[in-house]
């Protein structure tokens, strides 16, 4: 099964044009690299309603794994998890919890991230840190998990 994926950059200053967006990127960069199929980008500011919007449009466009890069920090700008939780039908705190750990171990600032998945509707959503590195590095955390996780949400048969 080819995993239908979905981007999501969440960065004020990024959809204001003031800087490249580059988590987008290299989030493209690994999925591609892992065989899996892109079928939308979006860049939104940190604001609540437009998170939930974008997510909610790739959902319906038929993404099975939906990527977001941004907001998870502290700032009081950072709401990407708060958006998320708002339209989750339930959280998957093990991502989170492994993420965490294992960013643990290169950098110390990784106790100040909140990374999550969650599903919304019958979308596994995984929320990843802004910057690029760290982004596809908490990816590749979880990575193994992400294909039975899919399964079992779209209702395909598994072996356990
Ligand atoms: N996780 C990994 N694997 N690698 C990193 O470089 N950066 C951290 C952390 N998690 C990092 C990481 C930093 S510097 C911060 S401040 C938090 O993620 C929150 O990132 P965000 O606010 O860009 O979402």
């Amino acid at each position: 099964m080819q995993i239908r994926v979905g981007i999501i950059t969440v960065s004020d200053r990024a959809s204001r044009g003031q800087y490249d967006d580059l988590g987008g990127p290299a989030l493209k960069k690994f999925a591609e690299g892992s065989g899996w199929k892109v079928l939308a980008e979006s860049l939104v500011p940190d604001e609540k309603r437009d998170i939930q919007r974008a997510i909610r449009e790739q959902a319906a466009r038929g993404c099975q794994l939906i990527l977001t890069t941004g907001g998870t920090g502290v700032a009081l700008r950072d709401v990407t998890p708060e958006a998320v939780r708002e339209i989750a039908i339930r959280e998957l705190p093990g991502f989170g919890e492994v993420m965490r750990a294992e960013s643990m171990k290169i950098t110390k600032n990784a106790i100040l991230s909140r990374n999550l998945a969650a599903v919304v509707e019958k979308s596994l959503v995984i929320c990843l840190p802004g910057k690029p590195s760290g982004a596809v590095e908490c990816l590749g955390f979880v990575f193994e998990a992400i294909p039975h996780c899919i399964e079992v949400l779209q209702e395909v048969p598994t072996s356990c």
